[in-house]
């Protein structure tokens, strides 16, 4: 059974993704830090009789990466795909000349950071995979091409450096396809209401980097399913 690990699954696009995986026939490892939210989040996938597990992750806490990667061996020898969902986007990240570096430093912690730890740490897992794949869930606000926007500097700072994990993945890790997504501006906790794109539609990209993509695309950004500038 192919097995997939998401971070940030208890809620808007990466429990979408879980959800549409485990359809897919994935056992799928429900990666939340919130116990509570977690275990409910796998259990209404696990509904439908697919197979999910819920798995405590907090991705900004090396310890709690490790201790995840133990228990996830408990369930299976290898990991197929990973899916670097997790993010934060903190309040008052709003004038790059005047934000803390302690704002800067916790949102570097979860968004680029963290997906590395999971990666290192997950990898010998992820090397007994025939054909394994990590995907970072990123962001336009993190595109060099076009120069900057004044929104959110530490959040957008967070994403360029992002795919700059992705590149370099895709170095260290040659038999692993690894690529960055944007998914769009999507009607998440983070995205708002207002937001282009539906839950579905902002996991599309993913999914099918999951499943369908070729196992020669890596070290790429995408959006659409199309790669795009960094
Ligand atoms: N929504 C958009 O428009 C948009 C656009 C571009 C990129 N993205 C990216 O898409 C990804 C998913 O975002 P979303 O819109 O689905 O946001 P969301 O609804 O706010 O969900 C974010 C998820 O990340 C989890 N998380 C945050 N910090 C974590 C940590 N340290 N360890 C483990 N989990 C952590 C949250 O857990 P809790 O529930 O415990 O907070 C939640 O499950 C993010 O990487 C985001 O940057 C989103």
């Amino acid at each position: 059974m192919k097995t997939v690990l998401i971070t940030g699954a208890n809620k808007g696009i990466g429990y979408e993704t879980a959800r549409r995986l485990a359809a897919q026939g994935f056992h799928v490892f429900v990666g939340a830090r919130n116990a509570s939210a977690g275990r409910k989040a796998a259990e209404a996938i696990a509904k439908s009789g697919a197979k999910a597990t819920f798995l405590q992750l907090d991705v900004s806490e090396p310890e709690s990466v490790i201790a995840a990667a133990g228990e996830f061996a408990k369930f299976a020898d290898h990991l197929d795909v990973l899916v670097n969902n997790a993010g934060i986007l903190l309040d008052r990240d709003s004038v790059l000349l005047t934000i803390s570096d302690d704002l800067i430093q916790k949102t570097l912690e979860t968004n680029t950071l963290g997906p590395l730890r999971v990666a290192r740490t997950f990898a010998p897992l992820l090397a007994k995979s025939s054909a394994p794949r990590v995907i970072n869930v990123s962001s336009l606000a993190g595109q060099l091409t076009g120069g900057a926007h004044a929104w959110a500097p530490a959040y957008s700072i967070s994403k360029t450096a992002l795919n700059g994990v992705t590149s370099q993945l895709a170095v260290a890790l040659p038999k692993c396809a690894v690529n960055s997504v944007s998914p769009g501006w999507v009607r998440t906790e983070m995205g708002g209401a207002g937001a282009t794109h539906s839950v579905e539609e902002g996991a599309d990209t993913i999914v099918w980097l999951a499943t369908d993509a070729p196992q020669n695309l890596t070290g790429s950004f995408l959006r659409d399913r199309e790669p795009i500038p960094w």
